[in-house]
């Protein structure tokens, strides 16, 4: 299993903090964010990590993160040049992930659950990690609807009528097809590879799996969830 962090992207949301640098380097408490996606992935077990960048900070992720021996993994390096989507990091990443299985997680995604099992223990097709949210907030997400078997009904993306409260969290495990179907989207209206056709793509297999997210999660990405996020971690660091 190799792993991706996600660590591009344009961090609209929460300028003026990101104009000189990346969203995924400013603090959650005591580390850069990137910091907890990437013990996520060490946790689960993975050595082999891609941590995909934008092009104005590449330096900044290199000189913080190095070649990984630090964390007792192997770091690989690549630049996004444009941020065109989640689902671009395959295309990105394709000789990177060779004919392994794959674990992405976005680098804004901070999560405090063990996924060792869900990463290690994985066959194929693909997974996803589903948490409830509130009404208003599932239409800032991927919505995966359920049955009571917790079998994938339908996943939409950003949907002005969630079918559901389930967000697709930023933490995605594929099997190597996922390189070829990562070739076969076309953009969408926002001009992205979207996650969520990648998604939609193993769940017409039926090889879509769900999973639940136990613990809590913050996405990063505003300044309400950057703080909540950094609070969360100080209240945990102290009760150490
Ligand atoms: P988003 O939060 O959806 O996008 P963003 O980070 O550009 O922020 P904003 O909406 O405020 O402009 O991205 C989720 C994560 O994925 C984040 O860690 C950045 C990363 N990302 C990329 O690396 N490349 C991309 O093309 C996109 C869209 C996101």
């Amino acid at each position: 299993m190799k792993g991706i962090v996600l660590a591009g992207g344009r961090a609209t949301r929460l300028r003026p903090l990101t104009k000189v640098t990346s969203k995924q380097l400013l603090p959650v408490y005591n580390k850069p964010m990137i910091y907890y996606p990437l013990n996520t992935l060490i946790r689960g077990g993975i050595k082999e990590i891609l941590i995909i960048v934008a092009p104005d900070n590449a330096g900044d992720f290199l000189k913080l993160l190095g070649s990984g021996r630090e964390f007792g993994c192997k770091f690989t390096y690549e630049i996004q040049e444009k941020a065109e989507g989640l689902a671009q990091a395959f295309l990105i990443g394709e000789n990177f992930i060779g004919n392994d299985n794959v674990t992405l997680i976005l680098g804004d995604n901070i999560f405090v659950d063990d996924f060792s099992d869900s990463i290690q223990n994985f066959q194929s097709g693909g997974r996803v990690f589903a948490k409830k949210v509130s009404d208003n907030d599932a239409k800032r997400y991927g919505v995966v609807e359920i049955d009571d078997n917790k079998k994938a009904l339908s996943i939409e993306e950003k949907p002005e009528n969630p079918k559901s409260n389930y967000a697709v969290t930023g933490l995605y495990v594929y099997d190597n097809s996922v390189i070829q179907k990562a070739k076969t989207l076309k953009p969408s209206d926002r001009g992205e590879l979207e996650i969520t056709d990648v998604n939609n793509l193993f769940l017409n297999e039926g090889t879509l799996d769900v999973r639940f997210v136990e613990g809590p999660w913050f996405d990063a990405g505003t300044f309400e969830s950057l703080f909540e996020a950094g609070q969360f971690i100080r209240n945990l660091e102290n009760n150490k």
